[in-house]
């Protein structure tokens, strides 16, 4: 009975990681065939011809994965920053959410608070990771492989801070590209800030952000005023 097998050696190599460039794919073939019709003097003597044909068989290109960072300290995520995310991972093939250890900021809730929220609420989308980030988030995109920052722009009180980042990223490494999202017009005015003192304050906080995060919001608040 004659039979033939083939195995596929596949090389790989990578172009511009950051600027999502192409695979490379290199096809070596190797081809066994039993013996019955390759040489009829070894079918008569019933031995194996093994005929191995190293080559590249062509050179194919695949995309490669376009990648964004959306840094922030989402303290807590709003709906605002989800509608970034869902803008954003329709134009990347990944969007990494990045909590940065800015503990400058003295934020509500802990870095692991944070990250926990966003698992639950922005983790579950397709297409999204969630991670975390100490020191420059230049050396941070660079790691990850991605081209692109993302970052909402509400307002243009919002634009001198982040027009001033910006810049000073591409300085630091013109291959991080900044791009800015525009979230939903109801958006515009939203903040953690502004959510945050809501909160405080007694104010229903449920449009503005995912229930889980109104409820970890009362929680917290609840607890910061017993421990005073
Ligand atoms: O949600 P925020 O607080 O506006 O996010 C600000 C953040 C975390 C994106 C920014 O502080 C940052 O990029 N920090 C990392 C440190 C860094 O790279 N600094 C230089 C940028 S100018």
């Amino acid at each position: 009975m004659e039979r033939a097998f083939s195995i596929f050696v596949i090389s790989l190599s990578r172009r511009s990681p950051g600027e999502g460039g192409r695979i490379r794919v290199s096809f070596f073939v190797i081809s066994a065939f039993a013996c019955p019709a390759v040489v009829p003097r070894l079918r008569d003597e019933g031995g194996c011809f093994v005929i191995c044909f190293p080559f590249c068989a062509s050179c194919v290109t695949f995309p490669f994965m376009r990648r964004a960072i959306y840094p922030g300290s989402f303290d807590p995520i709003t709906n605002g920053h989800l509608d970034v995310i869902e803008r954003a991972r329709k134009l990347f093939d990944e969007v990494v959410v990045a909590v940065a250890h800015n503990d400058e900021k003295q934020p509500l809730f802990s870095l692991k608070d944070r990250l926990d929220l966003l698992r639950e609420t922005a983790g579950k989308i397709d297409n999204v990771r969630i991670a975390e980030f100490e020191g420059l988030l230049v050396e941070f995109a660079r790691k990850e492989e991605a081209g692109a920052v993302i970052r909402g722009l509400r307002a243009v009180s919002d634009f001198e801070f982040e027009f001033q980042m910006a810049l000073m990223n591409r300085k630091l490494d013109a291959s991080v590209e900044t791009i800015f999202l525009m979230p939903k017009e109801e958006y515009t005015y939203l903040s953690s800030r502004i959510v945050k003192e809501i909160a405080r304050l007694g104010g229903d906080v449920s449009a503005f952000v995912p229930v889980l995060v109104a409820r970890a919001l009362a929680i917290k608040l609840k607890k910061n005023i017993s421990t005073k």
